[in-house]
Order: structure tokens, then sequence, then C-alpha cells
């Protein structure tokens, strides 16, 4: 009989957009119904979890709705309980260095939404903190598991590219005011003082993207704009939208690439989806969404010749070719967690760590900067 170890999961903001969705239904809850998590001795591992919040009765219906057994509003006694090991973080982001700084002091190993802190300060320090205390950290990268990145990352490990020259990348989507459509985000996404801003948000992933794919950033300019300057909230109210909600970037690699991204949440989509990378390689070009992914290799690549005075009949976008979907590709949250309580249970490699999430505050804080100061930062030149 297959031997399966619990593990206690202590999961923090639980009710929210983040933590309910994708953490609580789409990955824990989904784990457990397959039976846990297989480790490679053939024996499996069950998260248990305890949801944690502010508000009892929100908790309890959601754990009624799921057949659990426990929540609690009280985030100290069950960090003081030994029966729940592993910390689990989905708060709004400026709640969230006080509560893992607690988690590590109790000694939990921490799993946590990005961006990890407000600040490269903050964010290096919970790195610190966590390494001193010998606990272990796992921080979101599920850009990385979408499956329009991993058959990216096909075609860069099969050579496909030759040099990757240049990456141009387009993110966004118009989220409504809330004036006469109700928003479809949390307000506190458009207001600096609770933490919002697409530039912290969105570069916490860009970070994440660009150096597991296309190399280590060397420096980094934006331009981070607010262009709808007043919002209404979920409650009707209308309030200054205090942060970013564009941010328009230039980040250059150390191999000499040049990957170029626009975050806005006041763009109307024209592109086949939410977001969409182009990246152009001496040997061939792709243009990966979150699903597809289509190529153009050197030897299929058309001639085209400006010339203002003919119309050209050529489509252009015929010119690809939509890569085969080879494989099934699991919700990359659910696929991150199982590769962290692999971590956890048997020591797993696995390096998207709570310094992996400092390095992309860092790129967030480096962005805004290079944005008030009009000058590339990290690495000036
Ligand atoms: N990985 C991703 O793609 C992704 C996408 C969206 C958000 N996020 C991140 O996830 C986190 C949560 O975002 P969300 O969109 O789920 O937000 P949300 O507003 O839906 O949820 C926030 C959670 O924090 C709790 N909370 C709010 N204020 C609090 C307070 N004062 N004290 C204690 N708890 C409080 C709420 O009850 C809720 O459970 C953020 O850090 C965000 O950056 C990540």
């Amino acid at each position: 009989m297959t031997r399966t170890t619990r593990l206690g999961v202590i999961m923090n903001g639980v009710s929210g957009r983040m933590g309910y969705r994708q953490h609580l239904v789409r990955s824990i809850l989904a784990i457990r119904e397959e039976g846990g998590v297989l480790l490679s001795d053939g024996s499996r591992v069950m998260p248990d979890p305890v949801l944690v919040g502010r508000d009892e009765d929100k908790l309890r219906v959601l754990a009624e709705r799921h057949g659990l057994e426990h929540w609690t509003t009280d985030l100290d006694a069950v960090l003081a309980d030994p029966e729940y090991p592993l910390y689990a973080d989905f708060l709004v982001t400026t709640k969230r260095v006080d509560a893992i700084r607690r988690a590590i002091a109790a000694g939990k190993d921490i799993y946590t939404e990005k961006p990890t802190a407000e600040s490269f300060a903050d964010a290096l320090d919970l790195a610190r903190r966590a390494r001193e205390a010998g606990v272990k950290s796992g921080v979101v990268h599920d850009k990385l598991y979408l499956p329009g990145l991993q058959k990216l990352r096909r075609l860069i490990d099969s050579g496909f590219f030759g040099r990757i020259l240049s990456v141009r990348g387009e993110f966004g989507y118009w989220v409504f005011e809330g004036d006469w459509q109700t928003a479809q985000r949390p307000s506190w996404n458009y207001r600096a003082e609770d933490g919002g801003g697409i530039t912290s948000d969105m570069f916490a992933h860009w970070n994440y993207v660009i150096e597991n794919l296309f190399g280590s950033i060397s420096s980094v300019y934006a331009r981070a704009v607010t262009h709808i300057p007043q919002r209404v909230d979920e409650h009707g109210v209308t309030y200054p939208a205090t942060a970013d909600d564009a941010a328009y970037a230039i980040f250059e690699l150390a191999n000499g690439a040049v990957v170029q991204l626009n975050s806005s949440w006041a763009v109307r989509v024209h592109r086949k989806e939410l977001v969409e990378f182009q990246v152009d390689g001496t040997l061939g070009s792709a243009v990966v969404g979150l699903f597809g992914a289509e190529i153009q290799p050197r030897n299929a690549t058309p001639k085209p010749v400006w010339n203002p005075d003919v119309p050209d009949p050529r489509d252009y976008l015929g010119d690809w070719h939509e890569l085969p979907e080879n494989d099934v590709f699991e919700n990359g949250f659910k696929t991150q967690w199982e590769q962290f309580i692999r971590h956890v249970a048997e020591d797993a490699p696995y390096t998207f760590d709570l310094l992996a999430g400092a390095r992309g505050v860092r790129l967030s804080e480096e962005g805004l900067r290079s944005s008030a100061e009009g000058a590339a930062s990290i690495s000036r030149r």
C-alpha cells in the first residue's frame, strides 16, 4: 500500500482572488483529489490546509463549500502549532512582510505570492531571515508554466532561435474604471498607498520570465504612468488612482539581447492573447502567448520591400506556423505547488526562492527609479 504523509499548510489570505481560485481550488484541492503529491520513493504527501483570514464567516463558508475542517482568524495560534509546518501567503502585498517574518520566526517553511515585499530592502531581509532560520522558501513564478512560455522554452532549448537578438512583449487589457461598469480587478491595485501599481505587480513577473528564458538583466529603463487618474471602488466610492497603471520598459541583458515590454491596464486588446511576446533570433522568430506559439524560421522568411506607392498584397500573418499541442500542460500554480511540496518533503531542487522573489522586487524598484530619474537603472553605463 502507498504510504501517505500529511503536510499541514497554513493558507493565509485564502478568501482573496488568487488565494481562493488559484491556490486553494486549482492547486491544493486539486492535489488532494489526486491523492496527494507523488514523491520519488513512491510515497505521497497530502496537503492538509487550515484556512486563515480576518472574517470567520467567510472562512466557514469556504471550508463548508469544500468539505474542509480547519479554519481560523488567529494567525499566531496556528503559527505556534507544529501540526502546520508550512506557511503560505496570498495576502494583499502590504501585509506580506510582517506575516512572513512572523512565520519565519516560528520556523515555518514559506510559500508566497509575488511581489514578496514593497521594497527591495524588505524583500532581501525576508530572504536573509529565511536562510538564517534554515527554512525553505518558494515564490510564485506562474508565468513560466504557461503553455505558451513552455513551448517557448522548448524552442530555446532546441536551438531554434540561434542567437536571440530581441524580445518585444505586450501585456494588458482595459480594466474598467468602475463608474459605468464595475472594475474587474481589486481597487487596491490602483492605490500606491495600498501596494498597488502595475510596475511592482508585473516587473515581479518580468524579472523571472526574462532571467529564466533569456538571460540576466543588466539595466532597465521604464516609464511608469497613471493614465486614468480616478476610479470607482468596490463600494461605489470614487478614489484618486495614485498608482501607475501602465509601464513601458526596455531591459538590456548581459548577453546583449534587448527586451522591450509594455504593461498596461489602460489598453484595448488587439492581439490574439492578453500577453504576447515576439522573440527574434538569427535563425528564427516566434510569437508566443498564454497558450499559443507561432514560429517563422530563417529559411521561410519573406523579403518585404518598402514601397508606400503600391498596396502590399502579402499576408504577413500567414507566414507563421502554429506549433502543435504535443503535451497537456497542467495549471501552473498547481505544478509549482507540487514542485515546492517535493522540495519540502524530499529536498527536491527548487530555485524560485525568496531571493529570486527579491530580484523581482529590485527590478520593480529600479524600474520606478529609472522612470523618476529618466535614466537607465541597475548597472549605469
Ligand atoms: N501570480 C499572479 O499572477 C498574481 C495575480 C494577481 C495577484 N497576485 C498577488 O496576489 C496577492 C493577492 O492579490 P489578489 O488579487 O488575490 O487580491 P485580493 O484583494 O483579491 O485578496 C487579498 C487578500 O488579502 C486579504 N487582506 C486584505 N487586506 C488585509 C488586511 N488589512 N489584513 C489582512 N488581510 C488582508 C483579503 O482578505 C484577501 O484574502 C497580491 O500580492 C498580488 O500581487 C498575483
